[in-house]
């Protein structure tokens, strides 16, 4: 894909590019799945619940979906799912993500993002700064009765726990930067 810097995992300056905590925790991300850029082949949604790491030897991003989201049925069809973190000047972008669904809105039009497919299974917008390429690796439904401390239930007054997806970090796009 032109005009973006792609790397393997084991050359891309992770470290660098990413902050364990403010980078999801603050900044926040996209979550997106598709296979092609037209309205019904994609959807993305905002996350700022999830972390980098490593799992079996491999560098992860887990993140969490709740069964709700209309994103989750994309995640769970498609092998593939991105992660995109944004400059400061998209957070309009993102919060247009977070608080409207895809299966009434048009997000790409709504929120002024360009959907671009990176390779193929692999959908990412043309205004991140980077985009993580992952496979799923591993899924698992958070078990309220494993709850060690019981505030966490406050976060489910819907009782819609997430589904916790470890998917590992093939590829990244980032844009080249002018300093
Ligand atoms: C800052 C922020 C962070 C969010 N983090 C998550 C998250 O980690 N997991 C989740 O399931 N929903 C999260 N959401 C909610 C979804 O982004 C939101 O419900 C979205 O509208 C779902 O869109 P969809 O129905 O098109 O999938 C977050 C929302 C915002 C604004």
């Amino acid at each position: 894909m032109s005009g973006f810097i792609r790397e393997d995992a084991d050359d891309a300056p992770l470290d660098m590019l990413l902050k364990p905590f403010s980078s999801i925790g603050h900044d926040w991300m996209l979550v997106t799945a598709g296979n092609g850029t037209g309205r019904a082949d994609w959807n993305t949604m905002t996350a700022s619940w999830g972390s980098f790491g490593v799992m079996w030897n491999r560098r992860t991003v887990t993140c969490a979906i709740r069964p709700t989201r209309h994103t989750y049925s994309f995640v769970e069809r498609e092998p593939l799912i991105t992660f995109s973190f944004f400059d400061d000047t998209r957070r309009k972008a993102l919060q247009v993500c977070g608080s409207v669904s895809g299966a009434e809105v048009d997000k790409a039009a709504a929120a002024g993002l360009t959907p671009v497919l990176l390779e193929p299974g692999a959908l990412g917008f043309a205004e991140a700064r980077l985009t993580l390429a992952c496979r799923k690796l591993y899924w698992q439904d958070l078990d309220p009765a494993n709850f060690l401390d019981q505030a966490i239930e406050k976060n489910y007054p819907e009782r819609d726990y997430h589904r916790m997806y470890v998917c590992e970090i093939l590829r990244s796009y980032r844009t080249p930067r002018e300093d």
